[in-house]
């Protein structure tokens, strides 16, 4: 799936209630494992239309959402125009394959979009160098899964495994991992369960 994939869907991601409802679940399972508070700087990254960062704004400080698709960022820039974000904006970078902007944020929160980037290692060691020591990040995404999920021809990650991914968050520069199941998305029959990842910024 590539990036244009995601520019030819963007215009009608919010129309799925699926995907609404998706977003409001896990934004309430962030808000529940993590002590969030108005100052905080967050970058919500791969953020598609911004539906998570809707479902957080009322309990953070700034948001910053990036994402590689321009149809997506052209959707949240709507968003912040029509005056959904009081604090908002869009980015236009992938972390996977640049070096990370000279900013700080508190929290990092990512939502279905780590199984997309081939490069895990370099997004997560982007996101150690993005947080302030102390700072937080959130991963949302698949438990491993048989490939059915995308099917065939998908170049992605199929699901992550808690234990290999909690190697890569602690290499990466990250502590106090800990995973929940958060969600669980049912596709043409199959049910693929969703986790929430935690860790702190060392
Ligand atoms: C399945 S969508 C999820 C969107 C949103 N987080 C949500 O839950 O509705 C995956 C998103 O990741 C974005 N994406 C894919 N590869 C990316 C990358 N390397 N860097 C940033 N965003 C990426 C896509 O453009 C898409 O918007």
């Amino acid at each position: 799936m590539s990036a244009n994939s995601f520019d030819m869907r963007a215009a009608t991601w919010d129309d799925d209630p699926a995907k609404v409802e998706r977003a409001e679940t896990v934004a309430l399972a962030i808000r529940d494992a993590l002590p969030l508070d108005r100052t905080m700087r967050v970058l919500e990254y791969g953020a598609g239309t911004g539906l998570v960062a809707q479902s957080l704004r009322d309990s953070v400080g700034p948001i910053t959402m990036a994402d590689t698709s321009a149809g997506m960022r052209d959707v949240i820039g709507e968003k912040i125009a029509a005056g959904v974000f009081t604090d908002a904006r869009v980015w236009d970078v992938d972390l996977g394959a640049e070096p990370a902007p000279d900013e700080e944020f508190d929290l990092i929160v990512t939502v279905m979009a780590m199984h997309h980037i081939p490069d895990l290692d370099t997004v997560l060691a982007n996101f150690a160098q993005l947080l302030v020591p102390g700072g937080r990040v959130a991963i949302v995404d698949l438990e491993k899964e048989d490939g059915s999920f995308h099917g065939h021809g998908f170049d992605g990650h199929h699901g992550f495994d808690p234990a290999e991914l909690g190697s890569q968050l602690a290499a990466a520069g990250f502590a106090d991992v800990a995973f929940q199941r958060c969600h669980q998305i049912v596709r043409d029959g199959a049910t693929y369960p969703i986790f929430l990842a935690t860790a702190i910024r060392r």
